[in-house]
């Protein structure tokens, strides 16, 4: 469909576009796309409620929904709130397994090893507290690591007398293997466990994390990856990444409501964990018993599918493309200008969507308070593990139009 025909499909469906973003806008369902058309990406725009006042660059915490996916979660949540009690004992279960199952397919995990949590924290911390650790193991982590993942190693070190150490990331690595080296030179023949970063959410930085693990296996230590920013933003087969555990965020890339994640655990690990929480039955040991979270907002788990739905429309590897080609168009704009320093990777497989950049002269807090006062472009500002700029993520309904106007804002800042 052209632009105009799909002007021409909303004018028949009442939608004018002046009131296309009221509240009770209708969802733009962006079915049959041509992705041949010249201007798809205005049409995937076109499905998005986008704030007038500011230019979003930080959809890293939150990769809000776009209408299509909302307007489904409301009649999720309507239709919940219709059935009450009865919903919640007759279906909610299955409801919640089939969501979890779609899951681990979009992943490349087995069902049976998947389960939805609320965030990455959850999962990961269940996997850090539920760990069978004896005083004296190992557990290895980097400064580029999430802060309270990062102090959950601590709290298990001040309960089980465990011993923590923390390697450096470098920012430009010169390959694979310098990287799978600094790890490998943290191992000792205590360590049990180490906590990679698939992604590094300060920087976008991807890591080797299939020859970390093969390495870590080889040592005999277990592989935990924190995959908060990889779900939906870049394509990967868990299996084939062959690490131990893994958590997610699905309320980031993949747009999945607020209060939404996801633990993976491979399959003969499952059993050596305890949960987070107690579940009914401590004999149990599938991933249910490692996931009672009790009485939740389920609506949440039945919009998983929705999100997945407009994710396969638009086509993972193509939206990994795109991610990857608005944070190029920007980010190699402004990686050689004096004054500027760009704190990602050049080599394209070391990032996708994420970037992150500094005005050499100015603070982060102060850079991403210009950036908004100045030119209405919203970042958060990032200063610490070694780097200091604010994180850039754009998301599939960023356009040129908008990355043209941040690049020339850095480029007047850095004059
Ligand atoms: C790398 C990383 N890990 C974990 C988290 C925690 O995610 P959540 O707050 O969704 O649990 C984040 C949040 O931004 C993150 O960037």
């Amino acid at each position: 469909m052209n632009k105009r025909s799909f002007i021409k499909s909303l004018a028949a469906l009442g939608i004018g576009s002046a009131s296309i973003f009221q509240s009770k806008a209708k969802p733009l369902m962006l079915e049959n796309l041509d992705f041949s058309a010249p201007d798809i990406w205005d049409q995937i725009r076109a499905g998005y409620r986008l704030k007038p006042d500011y230019i979003n660059l930080e959809n890293g915490y939150y990769c809000f929904l776009p209408e299509e996916t909302l307007e489904k979660y409301i009649e999720h949540i309507r239709a919940v709130n219709y059935q009450g009690a009865f919903y919640m004992r007759t279906v909610k279960v299955a409801d919640k397994a089939n969501s979890a199952a779609k899951v681990a397919e979009l992943v490349g995990a087995d069902p049976e090893e998947v389960v939805l949590t609320r965030n990455t924290t959850e999962s990961l911390d269940l996997i850090i507290s539920g760990y069978p650790w004896k005083a004296g193991d190992e557990a290895i982590y980097s400064n580029q690591d999430y802060g309270s993942m990062q102090t959950m190693f601590e709290l298990a070190s001040k309960r089980w007398g465990i011993k923590t150490v923390k390697i450096d990331i470098p920012l430009h690595p010169e390959s694979d293997e310098e990287i799978v080296e600094i790890y490998r030179k943290a191992i000792t023949p205590n360590t049990r466990l180490m906590m990679v970063p698939h992604i590094v959410n300060i920087t976008g930085h991807i890591l080797p994390v299939r020859k970390i693990a093969n390495m870590a296996h080889e040592h005999g230590v277990e592989i935990m990856l924190d995959g908060a920013h990889a779900v939906g933003h870049f394509t990967f087969d868990l299996h084939e990444l062959d690490c131990d555990y893994y958590g997610s965020s699905l309320h980031k890339w993949l747009s999945v409501p607020l209060g939404c994640g996801m633990l993976y655990v491979k399959k003969d690990k499952i059993g050596k964990l305890e949960p987070l929480l107690a579940p009914f039955d401590l004999k149990l040991k599938t991933m249910d018993y490692l996931n009672n979270t009790g009485t939740h907002p389920v609506a949440t788990d039945l919009a998983v599918l929705n999100a997945i739905e407009f994710q396969e429309k638009i086509g993972g590897k193509r939206k990994e493309d795109r991610l990857r080609y608005i944070q190029r168009y920007w980010s190699d704009q402004v990686r050689d200008i004096p004054g500027l320093t760009v704190n990602t990777p050049k080599d394209p497989s070391r990032s996708c969507g994420i970037a992150n950049v500094g005005v050499d002269q100015v603070t982060p807090a102060e850079m991403s308070k210009i950036l908004m006062d100045k030119y209405q472009i919203f970042t958060v500002a990032i200063d610490g593990a070694g780097v200091r700029g604010c994180r850039i993520s754009p998301n599939i309904y960023t356009s040129t139009v908008e990355l043209d106007k941040f690049v020339s804002a850095l480029k007047e800042m850095a004059r």
